[in-house]
């Protein structure tokens, strides 16, 4: 059965949100490709050996809520009740030194987008909507590239959080 087009998200997209499925949806590979070029990323840190971006990456079993965070990170985070607790040690983990970039939700009117998010260095919104995993539809959320880097000594100001767009190809 076909869906009204003014009916919004599919149930099957919805699904994506709302189900725990999507903690293993992968980034899609071209973006991650060009953060990566930027960055250059040498710790995953939560992935399993199918959707691992970088040949060092934390695994549920090691829990990686548990594990020190150091050198150039990516993280996309299971989109559960827990990511705030994900938000939270990539913060702190910039704060001893790493820096942590991070694919979440635009969910800009939560409590872990408010009290972790708008601490990072940069926030980068994606225009469009990105297609996770293998799956066919676009996500039914917004998402955001937060960017949070150690801290640096300079006049004051250097510490606010600049917010710029990001464009993947094709949106
Ligand atoms: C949204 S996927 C991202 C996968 C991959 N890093 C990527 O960017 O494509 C989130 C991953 O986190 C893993 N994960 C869940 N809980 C974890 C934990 N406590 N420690 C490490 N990894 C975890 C899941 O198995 C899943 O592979």
């Amino acid at each position: 059965m076909s869906e009204h087009p003014d009916a919004g998200p599919s149930r099957e997209a919805l699904s994506v949100h709302f189900s725990s499925r999507t903690d293993l949806w992968a980034t899609p590979l071209s973006f991650y490709a060009k953060l990566d070029a930027e960055f250059g990323f040498t710790l995953d840190v939560c992935a399993i050996a199918d959707n691992a971006k970088c040949a060092r990456y934390y695994t549920p079993a090691e829990d990686a809520l548990r594990q020190r965070w150091d050198g150039t990170c990516w993280m996309n985070p299971p989109y559960g009740r827990q990511i705030g607790l994900w938000i939270e040690k990539a913060y702190v983990s910039a704060q001893q030194g790493a820096t942590v970039v991070c694919l979440v939700p635009a969910r800009t009117d939560t409590r872990w987008w408010h009290v972790w998010v708008m601490r990072a260095d940069e926030i980068r919104l994606v225009r469009g909507r990105l297609k996770f995993g293998d799956g066919r539809n676009s996500a039914p959320f917004p998402s955001a590239v937060v960017v949070f880097r150690p801290p640096i000594e300079g006049p004051p100001g250097q510490g606010l959080t600049r917010v710029v767009a990001l464009s993947p190809a094709g949106a």
